[in-house]
């Protein structure tokens, strides 16, 4: 079966279309489509909502074209339509969720209301080395970081999570600071490549506490006086205090997704959302998980951002594990604040 995705809930129109076959294995992909705001918020910072929704607007129909004339697939053949329901802007939500609604009334075909983080977390999934469950997933995104054990499809336990900034917020708000643009959490790991991680003592919030919580919010703090102190010299030193920055982020959530290993007992973690695009990221876990025998898994590099792919993938597995079923019932709604584990009623 064809199962088309459609995800708008910040800056990102993307749309994917995904095979999946009854007995067949794995759901896989056949086509997907991206279009990045990023460029048109830069100038204000962060995402203009507003802007964002009327963006999506124009991009959602040509870029479901492009993606049924690349996998040669007409929309008569379509399935299901799935799209991200939420957590994320409303108005945003709602051009998906709008367009995704009509198409499907049009055709006469179900659609499939799905949550951003649950797309996020099965994203692997589409991968070359897709993990299986049950498994931790480390979610760190712009707006989430969580630690979820994940034992089946539509599972999804809560083990810990920030309770302050998000970790792709303290990479963004840290990246502000040191004048790298908008989203700065590229720039600022690209920059951090050239600097020392030890130059600066940066705080580590909640580190050696028993729980899995974290916190992010005093880091830019920290930042902010690291780099008022550094005046006239913060331009030569940009590079160390970068890297610094990366440093204090990743150690923090390095160390809490080895401690829910260890608490759970699992061998495999899943990372996901676009901070798992890190490279120092990458590379300490897999050198601390060894360690001790787990492996980590991510999804691939273009699916680690937000994308179309991973919302047909969730809609797939979700109808393959029978926890959801596609509706004929056009009267959409969208949820900005949903908490992941209330997909399960
Ligand atoms: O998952 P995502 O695309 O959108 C949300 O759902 O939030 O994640 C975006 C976040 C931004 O904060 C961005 O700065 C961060 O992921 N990000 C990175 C990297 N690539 C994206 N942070 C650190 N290093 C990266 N390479
Ligand atoms: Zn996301």
């Amino acid at each position: 079966m064809w199962i088309l995705g459609i995800e708008s809930s910040c800056d990102e129109t993307g749309v994917a279309l995904v095979r999946a076959d009854v007995g067949s294995g794995l759901p896989t992909l056949a086509a997907q489509a991206l279009h990045t705001q990023a460029a048109m918020h830069e100038a204000y910072g962060g995402v203009v909502p507003e802007l964002a929704s009327r963006d999506h607007i124009r991009r959602v129909l040509p870029l479901i074209q492009n993606v049924m004339h690349q996998a040669d697939v007409g929309l008569s053949q379509l399935d299901v339509i799935a799209y991200t329901r939420g957590p994320g802007l409303a108005g945003a939500l709602l051009v998906g969720a709008g367009s995704s609604c009509a198409l499907a009334a049009g055709l006469g075909k179900p659609v499939m209301g799905i949550h951003h983080l649950e797309g996020h977390l099965l994203s692997p999934f589409l991968s070359a080395d897709p993990p299986t469950f049950p498994f931790v997933a480390l979610l760190v995104s712009g707006g989430h970081t969580q630690l979820m054990q994940v034992d089946a499809v539509g599972s999804y336990v809560l083990l810990g999570e920030t309770i302050d900034d998000a970790a792709g917020e303290a990479f963004d708000k840290s990246a502000k600071l040191m004048g790298l643009g908008y989203p700065g959490g590229p720039a600022l790991s690209a920059l951090a490549t050239l600097g020392n991680p030890l130059a600066f003592a940066l705080p580590r919030p909640l580190l050696n506490q028993p729980n899995l919580d974290f916190s992010f919010a005093g880091l830019k703090t920290a930042v902010l006086t690291q780099s008022q102190k550094l005046g006239a010299d913060l331009e030569a030193r940009k590079a160390d205090l970068a890297a610094s920055t990366q440093a204090a982020i990743v150690d923090v959530l390095v160390k809490k997704s080895v401690k829910a290993l260890k608490q759970t007992g699992l061998k495999t973690l899943v990372v996901a959302g676009g901070v798992g695009a890190n490279r120092a990221l990458r590379e300490q876990l897999q050198a601390d998980c060894r360690k001790f025998g787990a492996r980590v898994h991510y999804p691939e590099p273009d699916l680690c951002t937000d994308n179309g792919a991973m919302i047909a993938m969730a809609a797939a597995m979700r109808l393959g594990a029978g926890v959801q079923s596609p509706q004929a019932d056009y009267a959409f709604d969208v949820l900005p604040r949903w908490p992941l584990a209330q997909t399960l009623t």
